[in-house]
């Protein structure tokens, strides 16, 4: 199963990914996740992508095709993937084109989580993130049970360095980019469209359902 996640920043789509990824097994491609491993290890890719992320700008075509080219041609992804983040641009998704075709094996299903910008800016600047696990919260629509702990295992929760609201406003701009993937992918006839506006119980709901058709 090849399925992608798109939605504006803060739609829930690392949220959901994470429900996705356990339930059916796929392993969880996120551009931005592996940007910011780079950025925490201070690879090169890292020291090229920082100043992109922390301003909110997208990173170059170019370079995040090739992230994405060499993460495909790992083994744990023949059975599957769930990409979230990538493509946010109508040359990434003609070259994500152009790999799938190559290995015969085009998306089934793209995710297309809407929810109204007014909302995304209180969802981006109340998230908190486990330094641990990863596990995404919310300050005031998914409180940990212990304020700055890490409900599954304990770890410090820490907020990305672009969930600032200046950088929030660039990248909620930004996203004029990816506008055209709708139409892109409503074409191949595998966008679903989800009202990401809702909890985040009520919205799996409906993924799941998508998921365990197409599937
Ligand atoms: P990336 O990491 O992909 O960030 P993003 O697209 O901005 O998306 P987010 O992770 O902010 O939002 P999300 O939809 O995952 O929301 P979440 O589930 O966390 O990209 C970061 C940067 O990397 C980019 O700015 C760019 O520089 C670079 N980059 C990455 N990919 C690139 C590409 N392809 N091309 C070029 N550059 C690229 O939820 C948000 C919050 O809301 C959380 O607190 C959560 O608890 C809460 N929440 C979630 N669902 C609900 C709900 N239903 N109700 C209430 N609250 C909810
Ligand atoms: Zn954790």
């Amino acid at each position: 199963m090849q399925v992608m996640l798109l939605g504006l920043p803060g739609a829930g789509k690392g949220t959901q990914a994470q429900r996705i990824a356990a339930e059916f097994a796929v392993p969880h491609i996120s551009t931005g996740d592996m940007f910011r491993a780079a950025i925490a290890a201070d690879t090169p890719l890292g020291r090229e992508v920082k100043p992109y992320l922390d301003s909110g700008r997208l990173v170059p075509d170019e370079l995040t095709i090739r992230v994405i080219r060499e993460r495909l041609q790992q083994p744990d992804t023949r059975a599957g993937f769930l990409l979230d983040g990538f493509p946010r641009t109508l040359p990434q998704a003609e070259a994500l084109d152009a790999m799938l075709a190559e290995i015969g094996r085009p998306l089934n299903c793209v995710l297309y989580i809407r929810v109204p910008r007014e909302v995304l800016l209180a969802r981006l600047t109340g998230r908190r993130i486990c330094r641990q696990c990863g596990a995404v919260y919310h300050m005031v629509f998914q409180p940990p049970v212990t304020p700055g702990r890490c409900d599954r295992c304990g770890g410090e929760l820490y907020q990305r360095s672009d969930d600032t609201e200046e950088a929030v406003a660039t990248r909620l701009a930004q996203y004029a980019a990816t506008e055209p993937l709708v139409e892109h992918y409503s074409r191949q006839g595998v966008l679903y469209t989800i009202d990401g506006n809702r909890t985040v119980d009520e919205v799996w709901h409906d993924i799941r359902n998508i998921l365990h058709d197409v599937r």
